[in-house]
């Protein structure tokens, strides 16, 4: 499955674009110069992140994730995580790519022609 996010073009140097998959808030930013996408939603309870230097923090009660979307402080739980998703530049998109690991129940679609297309990934 795969699902455009935005043009890798208008990924910023610097802080982070919002964008939508699937109705959801999604945040991409760039890291060592490759694309990531994080849910936009903190795992506390909820709260809208924003990339601040090298982590993100959450705009309600200041919870902090680094970059691969561990918990570095709380008040989310130490063992909690920012949702970091899949993300390869498509056709010059910033795209959603999920391949369900083999074996996976209903997991019918061949993700091939995703491999052909990729031109980086990210995440
Ligand atoms: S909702 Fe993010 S720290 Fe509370």
């Amino acid at each position: 499955m795969e699902h455009p996010l935005i043009a890798a073009d208008q990924v910023p140097e610097t802080g982070a674009v919002k964008a939508d998959l699937f109705g959801r808030p999604v945040l991409v930013t760039n890291v060592d110069g490759r694309p990531r996408a994080i849910a936009d939603v903190c795992p506390h309870f909820g709260g809208p992140l924003e990339r601040q230097d090298d982590k993100f923090v959450c705009k309600w009660h200041k919870a902090e994730f680094a970059l691969d979307g561990r918990c570095i402080r709380g008040p989310a739980r130490a063992d909690s995580r920012a949702i970091v998703l899949p993300v390869r530049v498509v056709d010059g998109m910033v795209t959603y790519v999920y391949t369900a690991p083999e074996g996976t129940p209903g997991a019918h679609e061949d993700d091939s022609h995703v491999a052909a297309r990729t031109e980086g990934s990210g995440g």
